[in-house]
Protein backbone atom coordinates (compact mmCIF):
# COMPACT_ATOMS: atom_id res chain seq x y z
CA UNK A 1 0.00 0.00 0.00
CA UNK A 2 1.34 3.30 -1.30
CA UNK A 3 -0.09 6.31 1.12
CA UNK A 4 1.11 9.92 0.64
CA UNK A 5 0.51 12.81 3.15
CA UNK A 6 -0.21 16.07 1.41
CA UNK A 7 -0.96 19.73 3.19
CA UNK A 8 0.62 23.02 3.76
CA UNK A 9 3.77 23.64 5.49
CA UNK A 10 3.43 23.55 8.96
CA UNK A 11 0.00 21.31 8.56
CA UNK A 12 1.47 18.23 11.14
CA UNK A 13 2.29 15.79 7.90
CA UNK A 14 5.36 15.13 9.54
CA UNK A 15 4.29 14.04 13.33
CA UNK A 16 1.80 12.00 11.61
CA UNK A 17 3.46 9.96 9.45
CA UNK A 18 5.94 9.41 12.31
CA UNK A 19 2.65 8.19 14.12
CA UNK A 20 1.30 5.81 11.89
CA UNK A 21 4.77 4.43 11.02
CA UNK A 22 5.55 3.50 14.80
CA UNK A 23 1.89 2.14 14.77
CA UNK A 24 2.08 0.06 11.85
CA UNK A 25 5.25 -1.57 12.35
CA UNK A 26 3.92 -2.51 16.12
CA UNK A 27 1.68 -4.13 13.81
CA UNK A 28 4.04 -6.25 12.32
CA UNK A 29 4.28 -4.57 8.79
CA UNK A 30 7.08 -3.50 6.90
CA UNK A 31 6.81 0.38 6.90
CA UNK A 32 9.13 2.78 4.79
CA UNK A 33 8.67 6.42 5.27
CA UNK A 34 10.18 8.92 2.88
CA UNK A 35 9.79 12.32 1.51
CA UNK A 36 9.54 15.14 -1.38
CA UNK A 37 11.56 16.60 -2.83
CA UNK A 38 14.39 14.00 -1.47
CA UNK A 39 14.59 10.42 -0.27
CA UNK A 40 17.68 9.33 -2.20
CA UNK A 41 20.66 11.19 -2.58
CA UNK A 42 20.13 12.74 -6.05
CA UNK A 43 16.70 13.64 -4.93
CA UNK A 44 18.41 15.59 -1.98
CA UNK A 45 20.79 17.26 -4.29
CA UNK A 46 17.83 18.54 -6.39
CA UNK A 47 15.86 19.43 -3.29
CA UNK A 48 18.69 21.23 -2.56
CA UNK A 49 18.37 23.22 -5.57
CA UNK A 50 14.36 23.77 -5.38
CA UNK A 51 14.57 24.78 -1.65
CA UNK A 52 17.96 27.56 -1.97
CA UNK A 53 16.90 31.20 -1.61
CA UNK A 54 19.68 32.37 -4.44
CA UNK A 55 17.77 30.12 -6.84
CA UNK A 56 15.36 33.18 -7.34
CA UNK A 57 15.90 33.06 -11.35
CA UNK A 58 14.56 29.49 -11.68
CA UNK A 59 11.64 29.82 -13.99
CA UNK A 60 8.12 27.36 -13.82
CA UNK A 61 8.83 24.83 -16.48
CA UNK A 62 12.38 23.93 -15.17
CA UNK A 63 11.11 23.52 -11.61
CA UNK A 64 8.32 20.99 -12.27
CA UNK A 65 10.82 18.92 -13.97
CA UNK A 66 13.22 19.27 -10.98
CA UNK A 67 10.53 18.05 -8.83
CA UNK A 68 9.55 15.46 -11.16
CA UNK A 69 13.29 14.14 -11.69
CA UNK A 70 13.58 13.78 -8.32
CA UNK A 71 9.97 11.91 -7.72
CA UNK A 72 11.64 9.54 -10.63
CA UNK A 73 14.51 8.89 -8.44
CA UNK A 74 12.40 8.12 -5.57
CA UNK A 75 9.89 6.16 -7.21
CA UNK A 76 12.85 4.00 -9.00
CA UNK A 77 15.02 3.43 -5.97
CA UNK A 78 12.73 3.83 -2.93
CA UNK A 79 8.92 3.21 -3.77
CA UNK A 80 8.29 0.60 -6.29
CA UNK A 81 10.96 -2.06 -4.55
CA UNK A 82 9.31 -1.57 -1.17
CA UNK A 83 5.59 -1.87 -2.31
CA UNK A 84 7.42 -5.11 -4.33
CA UNK A 85 7.93 -6.80 -1.27
CA UNK A 86 4.60 -6.05 -0.16
CA UNK A 87 6.07 -3.50 1.91
CA UNK A 88 4.15 0.18 3.45
CA UNK A 89 5.10 3.02 1.76
CA UNK A 90 4.10 6.50 3.28
CA UNK A 91 4.99 9.60 1.59
CA UNK A 92 5.63 13.28 2.84
CA UNK A 93 4.12 14.60 -0.51
CA UNK A 94 4.17 13.28 -3.54
CA UNK A 95 2.80 13.69 -7.31
CA UNK A 96 -0.30 15.95 -5.67
CA UNK A 97 1.91 19.04 -4.46
CA UNK A 98 2.32 19.29 -7.88
CA UNK A 99 -0.63 19.85 -8.92
CA UNK A 100 -1.44 22.17 -6.36
CA UNK A 101 1.76 24.07 -6.11
CA UNK A 102 2.84 24.21 -9.43
CA UNK A 103 -0.77 23.72 -11.65
CA UNK A 104 -3.39 26.20 -9.26
CA UNK A 105 -0.26 27.85 -7.37
CA UNK A 106 1.01 28.91 -10.38
CA UNK A 107 -1.12 28.13 -13.41
CA UNK A 108 0.71 25.50 -15.10
CA UNK A 109 -1.53 23.20 -16.73
CA UNK A 110 -2.83 20.16 -15.18
CA UNK A 111 -2.63 18.46 -18.13
CA UNK A 112 0.93 19.45 -18.85
CA UNK A 113 1.92 18.44 -15.07
CA UNK A 114 -0.54 14.64 -15.44
CA UNK A 115 1.95 13.59 -18.46
CA UNK A 116 5.16 14.60 -16.99
CA UNK A 117 4.63 12.95 -13.60
CA UNK A 118 2.91 10.21 -15.42
CA UNK A 119 6.47 9.85 -16.96
CA UNK A 120 8.36 10.32 -14.22
CA UNK A 121 6.43 7.97 -12.31
CA UNK A 122 5.70 5.30 -14.76
CA UNK A 123 2.57 5.71 -13.51
CA UNK A 124 2.20 5.07 -10.16
CA UNK A 125 -0.58 6.48 -8.10
CA UNK A 126 -0.62 6.59 -4.29
CA UNK A 127 -3.46 4.13 -2.78
CA UNK A 128 -4.33 6.56 -0.34
CA UNK A 129 -3.81 10.53 0.42
CA UNK A 130 -3.86 12.37 3.34
CA UNK A 131 -4.65 15.90 3.05
CA UNK A 132 -3.92 17.88 6.29
CA UNK A 133 -6.31 21.15 5.80
CA UNK A 134 -5.34 24.46 7.29
CA UNK A 135 -6.18 27.76 6.62
CA UNK A 136 -3.67 29.56 4.66
CA UNK A 137 -2.46 32.61 7.60
CA UNK A 138 -2.86 29.35 10.28
CA UNK A 139 -0.23 27.34 8.25
CA UNK A 140 1.84 30.21 7.88
CA UNK A 141 2.19 31.13 11.38
CA UNK A 142 2.51 27.91 12.27
CA UNK A 143 5.78 27.28 10.31
CA UNK A 144 7.13 30.85 11.75
CA UNK A 145 6.75 30.20 15.17
CA UNK A 146 8.04 26.87 14.81
CA UNK A 147 11.22 26.37 17.18
CA UNK A 148 13.39 25.28 13.60
CA UNK A 149 12.27 27.97 11.56
CA UNK A 150 13.19 26.81 7.92
CA UNK A 151 11.58 29.52 5.57
CA UNK A 152 12.48 28.14 2.79
CA UNK A 153 12.08 29.59 -1.19
CA UNK A 154 8.76 27.70 -2.19
CA UNK A 155 7.29 29.71 1.38
CA UNK A 156 8.45 33.26 0.40
CA UNK A 157 5.41 33.50 -1.48
CA UNK A 158 2.33 35.79 -1.23
CA UNK A 159 -0.24 34.77 0.47
CA UNK A 160 -3.02 34.52 -2.69
CA UNK A 161 -0.57 31.72 -4.05
CA UNK A 162 -0.81 29.61 -0.90
CA UNK A 163 -4.41 30.54 -1.02
CA UNK A 164 -4.57 28.81 -4.70
CA UNK A 165 -2.44 25.91 -3.24
CA UNK A 166 -5.12 25.03 -0.46
CA UNK A 167 -8.18 25.63 -2.97
CA UNK A 168 -6.40 23.37 -5.86
CA UNK A 169 -5.77 20.30 -2.94
CA UNK A 170 -9.38 20.77 -1.98
CA UNK A 171 -10.66 20.66 -5.85
CA UNK A 172 -7.83 17.36 -6.34
CA UNK A 173 -9.76 15.67 -3.01
CA UNK A 174 -13.23 16.52 -4.91
CA UNK A 175 -12.19 14.83 -7.99
CA UNK A 176 -10.89 11.79 -6.40
CA UNK A 177 -12.75 10.83 -2.91
CA UNK A 178 -12.25 7.35 -2.68
CA UNK A 179 -8.37 8.13 -3.04
CA UNK A 180 -8.32 11.67 -0.46
CA UNK A 181 -9.05 11.25 2.98
CA UNK A 182 -9.26 14.88 4.06
CA UNK A 183 -8.68 16.24 7.67
CA UNK A 184 -8.88 19.58 9.95
CA UNK A 185 -5.43 20.14 10.72
CA UNK A 186 -6.95 22.31 13.31
CA UNK A 187 -8.02 19.09 15.10
CA UNK A 188 -6.03 17.80 17.98
CA UNK A 189 -3.11 15.20 17.02
CA UNK A 190 -4.06 12.72 18.73
CA UNK A 191 -7.66 13.10 17.09
CA UNK A 192 -6.06 13.15 13.38
CA UNK A 193 -3.92 10.14 14.57
CA UNK A 194 -7.20 7.87 15.06
CA UNK A 195 -9.08 8.81 12.11
CA UNK A 196 -5.87 8.06 9.83
CA UNK A 197 -5.41 4.94 11.69
CA UNK A 198 -9.29 3.95 11.10
CA UNK A 199 -9.02 4.91 7.51
CA UNK A 200 -5.46 2.73 7.26
CA UNK A 201 -6.57 0.15 9.15
CA UNK A 202 -10.19 -0.45 7.15
CA UNK A 203 -8.20 -0.24 3.61
CA UNK A 204 -5.61 -3.08 5.43
CA UNK A 205 -7.92 -5.14 6.99
CA UNK A 206 -6.58 -4.41 10.54
CA UNK A 207 -8.30 -5.18 13.57
CA UNK A 208 -10.74 -2.24 14.54
CA UNK A 209 -9.62 -3.30 18.10
CA UNK A 210 -6.19 -1.69 17.41
CA UNK A 211 -7.85 1.71 16.56
CA UNK A 212 -10.43 1.49 19.29
CA UNK A 213 -8.19 1.96 21.89
CA UNK A 214 -7.73 5.63 22.91
CA UNK A 215 -4.69 7.16 21.27
CA UNK A 216 -0.81 6.67 22.36
CA UNK A 217 -0.38 2.93 20.98
P1 LIG B 1 9.60 21.22 2.73
O1 LIG B 1 10.58 21.98 3.54
O2 LIG B 1 9.78 19.76 2.56
O3 LIG B 1 8.15 21.57 3.24
P2 LIG B 1 7.07 20.69 3.96
O4 LIG B 1 7.64 20.40 5.32
O5 LIG B 1 5.89 21.55 4.00
O6 LIG B 1 6.86 19.46 3.11
O7 LIG B 1 9.53 21.95 1.32
C1 LIG B 1 8.91 21.40 0.27
C2 LIG B 1 8.30 22.56 -0.51
O8 LIG B 1 8.22 22.21 -1.88
C3 LIG B 1 6.90 22.87 -0.04
O9 LIG B 1 6.73 24.26 0.05
C4 LIG B 1 6.02 22.34 -1.16
C5 LIG B 1 6.91 22.41 -2.35
N1 LIG B 1 6.62 21.40 -3.40
C6 LIG B 1 6.17 21.81 -4.65
O10 LIG B 1 5.98 23.01 -4.89
N2 LIG B 1 5.95 20.88 -5.62
C7 LIG B 1 6.17 19.56 -5.43
O11 LIG B 1 5.97 18.72 -6.36
C8 LIG B 1 6.66 19.13 -4.14
C9 LIG B 1 6.93 17.68 -3.87
C10 LIG B 1 6.87 20.09 -3.17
Amino acid sequence: MFITFEGPDGSGKTTQIRRLSAWLTLRGLNVLATREPGGTRIGDAVRAILLDHVNTELVDRAEVLLFSAARAQLVEQVIRPHLAKGGIVLSDRFADSTFAYQGYGRGLALDDLRRITIFATADIWPDLTIYLDLPVEEGLLRKQSGAMVEWNRMEEEAVAYHQRVRDGYLKLAEREPGRWLVLDGRQSVAYIEQQIRRRVASALGLAVAGVADSGVN
